[in-house]
C-alpha cells in the first residue's frame, strides 16, 4: 500500500513486511525518512531529519549549503550544496552545471509501468508513487518512480529526465536510486572476480570515504558485480539487517557506498558516468534504468529469498522459467573449433542413447572459422565443415530425439570477415587510431540502424534455416574504443548506453519472433551475468569454470541473489579444462544440479565408468529439477568461508519436502563427523530421512549428523519427505 499524508507530507510505502517512507523539507526538497521493517504507525515525520543545525533553507538560508550537505536525500543533486555522491549531473546550453530539485507534484496509481527499452519489473498486483521534482531555473524535471509488488519485500527505483526548458541538455550523470541512513556501523557486502571467478563474495567494513563497485567496460562484467548490500556488524545468514541494491542493466554500472563526516551512509547505484554523455532536446525525455532495493531483518538468507522470488515472479518472463530444461551437451570443451558433421551426429548419437536431449553447436559453425581468429560477422554455414549444411545436420540430431542449439555472438566482427571488409565503418573505432583487439575481433557499432537490421537479419536467418530450439548469445570481449563514424560529436558519448539498449532490442525482436526459443545470455562466462539479461533469458552461462570445486565459490556467489533455475551449469570433463583438478564424475553432476544441468564434454572420450553414470546423473536432474527451479534456497555451510565443505538446501514452497547437498571438498584426518542445522522446515511437522522419522524443529535446531566421508571432493544429497 501506498500512502501520503498531506498534513505531513508524508509518503509511505508498505509492503508485507517492510516500509518505505519519504518526507518533503519545506515541502520541497524530497528526503528519506525510513527503510526498514515495516512500521504500523503513520506519524513519522518527526523522523526527518530537519531539527539538524542550520535548519532548513526557509529558516535559514545563508546555511543553505550547510543544509544540502547534510539533508538526507531521496536523490542527491550536486552543484549547489551537496558535496557527498551526486545522483544527477547536467549541463545546460550556458554550458553549466549544478540543480536545485525540489518537489513540484506526485502520483500514485496502480500497477507500474514498463520502462521504455529496458528491461524491468513487472506484474499487476503492483502500485508506484512517481514524485516530480524540478530544477526551477532550467525546467529540467526528474520524475522518481517507486513501485512494490505484494507479494515481495522489494521496492523498485527508477528514474526519468525531462527536458522542460527551451534548449539542448546534456546529461552527464543519472543514477538510478539513492539511499542516505544513518550509519550502524555497516558492512559492505559485494561480488567480485575475474575470468573464470565470477562473482566471489567480498565484505569489509565500511570506513570514511567511498566504497565503489562499477563496471567501464560495456558490461556489467567478470569483475565487479551491479550489486551492493549494507550489513548489519556480525550479520549472517539467519539474523542481521541487510539494505540490498541491484541493478536492472547489462552496461556500465556505478555503486557506492559513501560514510560521511556526519556519520551518515549514502548508497547509490545507476549507470557509470564515465563514458556517458546524452543529449536531451526540449521536451524529450531519459528513461534510466530500475535498481532492486531490497531489506531484511533476517539476515542474508531471506535476501537472497526475496531475491529469487522476485526474479522469478516479476523479472524473467520466458515461459521455460519454471520449465524442465532439455539436458544439454555443449560443443566447447566437447571438440572446441574442432568439429564436422560426421563428429556432430557422433556425438549426439551417443549423447541421446545417455539421455541427453539437446546438441548444442557452439562456436566454430560459421564462415571459415577453426579458431577465434576470424569469421564473425560472416553467420553462414561453413559448408566444409557441416556438409549438407545447417539444415541437413539438425534435422539428423531431430531424427536422434534431440532438440538442436546454435552458438551466436552477434555483436562483434572480426577484421578477417567478409563483413569488416565490406565495412570497416561498422567497427567501434576512434578518429585516427586504430582500435584494439581483444580475441581478435571488433566490437559492432550498434547505434547504426543499418548495422543493427544487418545483426537482426543474420539472427533471423540462421533460425529460420533448421529446427533450432536454443541460442547461446555470447560476447567475448569488453568494449573498447568507444566511438562511432555515425554518431554526431555531440552524441558520442551516448555510445555505451545505445550499444546495450541496442542488444536488449535484438534480444526482444529475436524473442517476438521466435516465441518458442529457449536463449541462453553468455559472455565469456559470466560477465554480463545480471537482471537485464534475464528479462530476456530465462538462464545465463555462470562461468567458463567447469571445475565442480571453483564452481562452489562462484555458485554460491551467484545463489546469493539469482533463482538456481538461472544459473547455467554442466559437467565437464577432467582434468578440468581451466585449472587442471581432478574430481569425482558424481560430485561435477551433485555440482551442475545446482543451476540448469547439461554436459560440456564428448561422452565417447570418457571413461566407460564415467559414462555410465550420466543416465543417473540425468534422472537426478530430473527427480529433484522442481525443487531446484521452484523452491526456497538456504545457505547451510559455505566453502568459501570454511575451505573445507560446502552445503546448501532447497524446501518446496509447501515445506512439503526438502534436499541438501553436501560437498566435502577437502577431507581433515581425525575430525568428527559434521552437524549441519537445517533451515525452512515445517517445525511441528515430521519428516523422513534415510527412513528414520525426525521433527522438523529437531532438524533446525539440534542438527544432523551427516554420514561421514572418505577423500576430497565427495558429495552426498540428503533428501526430507514430510510424513
Ligand atoms: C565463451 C563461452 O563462455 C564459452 O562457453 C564458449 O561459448 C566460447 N565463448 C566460444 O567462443
Amino acid at each position: 500500500m501506498i500512502q501520503f499524508d498531506e498534513k505531513t507530507n508524508v509518503f509511505k510505502l508498505d509492503t508485507k513486511n517492510l516500509s518505505y517512507v519519504i518526507g518533503l523539507a519545506d515541502g520541497a526538497y524530497a528526503g528519506h525518512i525510513y527503510f526498514g521493517k515495516r512500521l504500523e504507525s503513520t506519524d513519522l515525520s518527526y523522523l526527518l531529519r530537519i531539527d539538524e543545525p542550520p535548519f532548513v533553507p526557509s529558516a535559514n538560508l545563508r546555511e543553505k549549503v550547510a543544509f544540502l550537505d547534510s539533508y538526507p536525500m531521496e536523490y542527491a543533486f550536486g552543484g549547489t550544496g551537496d558535496f557527498r555522491e551526486s545522483c544527477i549531473t547536467v549541463t545546460t546550453a550556458a554550458g553549466q552545471q549544478g540543480l536545485d530539485l525540489t518537489y513540484v507534484s506526485h502520483r500514485i496509481y496502480n500497477g507500474k509501468e514498463a520502462l521504455d527499452g529496458l528491461p524491468a519489473t513487472w506484474g499487476t498486483d503492483s502500485e508506484t508513487l512517481e514524485l516530480t521534482l524540478e530544477d526551477i531555473p532550467t525546467g529540467i524535471r526528474v520524475l522518481l518512480s517507486y513501485s512494490i509488488f505484494s507479494d515481495s519485500d522489494a521496492v523498485m527505483r527508477s528514474v526519468k529526465i525531462i527536458n522542460g526548458g527551451a534548449d539542448a541538455i546534456y546529461i552527464d550523470r543519472v543514477l538510478s536510486a539513492c539511499l542516505d541512513m544513518d550509519n550502524e556501523q555497516y558492512e559492505v557486502l559485494s561480488l567480485h572476480g575475474s575470468w573464470a571467478r565470477e562473482r566471489h563474495m567480498n565484505r569489509t567494513p565500511l570506513g570514511y570515504g567511498s566504497y565503489t563497485m562499477e563496471s567501464v567496460r560495456g558490461e556489467s562484467s567478470h569483475q565487479d558485480h551491479p550489486f551492493l548490500a549494507l550489513v548489519s556488524p556480525g550479520c549472517t545468514q539467519t539474523s542481521g539487517s541487510v539494505y540490498a541494491m541491484h541493478f536492472i542493466y547489462s552496461g556500465n554500472f556505478l555503486a557506492k557506498a559513501q560514510l560521511c563526516q556526519h556519520d551518515t551512509v549514502r548508497m547509490v547505484m545507476g549507470i557509470h558516468p564515465e563514458q556517458f554523455r546524452w543529449k536531451l532536446e526540449p521536451g524529450e525525455c531519459f528513461q534510466a534504468p530500475e535498481v532492486v532495493c531490497v531489506y531484511s531483518d533476517e539476515g542474508l538468507g531471506k535476501m537472497t529469498r526475496t531475491f529469487h522470488d522476485l526474479y522469478r515472479n516479476h523479472l524473467i518472463r520466458s515461459k521455460y522459467k519454471y520449465q524442465p530444461r532439455p539436458v544439454l551437451v555443449n560443443s566447447w570443451e566437447a571438440a572446441y573449433f574442432d568439429f564436422d558433421t560426421e563428429k556432430l551426429l557422433k556425438l549426439a548419437k551417443q549423447s541421446a542413447e545417455l539421455g541427453i536431449e539437446m546438441l548444442v553447436m557452439d562456436d566454430g559453425w560459421f564462415g571459415h572459422r577453426n579458431s577465434d581468429e576470424g569469421s564473425l560477422g560472416d553467420w553462414y554455414v561453413n559448408e566444409e565443415k557441416l556438409k549438407g549444411g545447417l539444415k541437413y545436420l539438425v534435422d539428423e540430431v531431430n531424427a536422434l530425439g534431440m532438440k538442436f542449439g546454435i552458438w551466436l555472438e552477434p555483436e562483434m566482427i572480426s577484421p578477417d570477415s567478409d563483413v569488416y571488409r565490406a565495412h570497416p565503418e561498422w567497427a567501434l573505432q576512434l578518429k585516427n587510431r586504430t582500435a584494439s583487439l581483444c580475441r581478435a575481433q571488433y566490437v559492432l557499432d550498434l547505434s547504426r540502424p543499418e548495422v543493427v537490421d544487418y545483426v537482426y537479419d543474420c539472427v533471423r536467418k540462421t533460425l529460420q534455416a533448421a529446427n533450432i530450439s536454443y541460442v547461446k548469445w555470447d560476447m567475448n570481449r569488453q568494449l573498447t574504443d568507444i566511438g562511432s563514424t555515425y554518431l554526431p560529436a555531440d552524441r558520442q558519448g551516448e555510445l555505451s548506453h545505445r550499444h546495450t539498449l541496442a542488444v536488449y532490442e535484438l534480444q526482444e525482436r529475436m524473442l517476438q519472433e521466435f516465441p518458442d526459443l529457449l536463449l541462453e545470455n553468455c559472455s565469456g562466462g559470466g560477465a554480463r551475468f545480471d537482471p537485464g539479461m534475464l528479462y530476456y533469458s530465462p538462464q545465463i552461462w555462470c562461468s567458463d569454470n567447469t571445475d565442480a570445486v571453483e564452481r562452489l565459490i562462484i555458485q554460491e556467489g551467484t545463489q546469493l541473489i539469482y533463482p538456481l533455475s538461472v544459473i547455467g551449469a554442466h559437467v565437464s570433463d577432467c582434468p578440468n579444462h581451466t585449472v587442471g583438478r581432478v574430481t569425482p564424475f558424481e560430485t561435477r553432476g551433485v555440482v551442475a544440479l545446482a543451476g540448469t544441468f547439461g554436459y560440456e564434454l564428448d561422452p565417447c572420450k570418457i571413461s566407460e565408468d564415467d559414462r555410465k553414470k550420466i543416465p543417473g546423473q540425468i534422472a537426478d536432474y530430473k527427480k529433484y529439477g522442481a525443487l531446484v527451479r521452484e523452491g526456497d534456497y538456504y545457505r547451510i555451510a559455505s566453502y568459501q568461508e570454511n575451505r573445507l565443505y560446502d552445503c546448501y538446501e532447497i524446501v518446496s514452497k509447501d515445506r512439503e519436502e526438502a534436499v541438501v547437498f553436501f560437498i566435502q571438498v577437502l577431507h581433515e584426518p581425525n575430525r568428527r563427523s559434521r552437524k549441519i542445522y537445517l533451515q525452512g522446515l515445517d517445525a511441528d511437522a515430521v519428516y523422513l530421512y534415510d527412513k528414520k522419522e525426525y521433527l522438523g524443529a529437531t532438524l533446525m535446531q539440534a542438527g544432523l549428523i551427516l554420514p561421514r566421508m572418505w577423500g576430497d571432493f565427495q558429495a552426498q544429497i540428503l533428501e526430507f519427505k514430510k510424513k
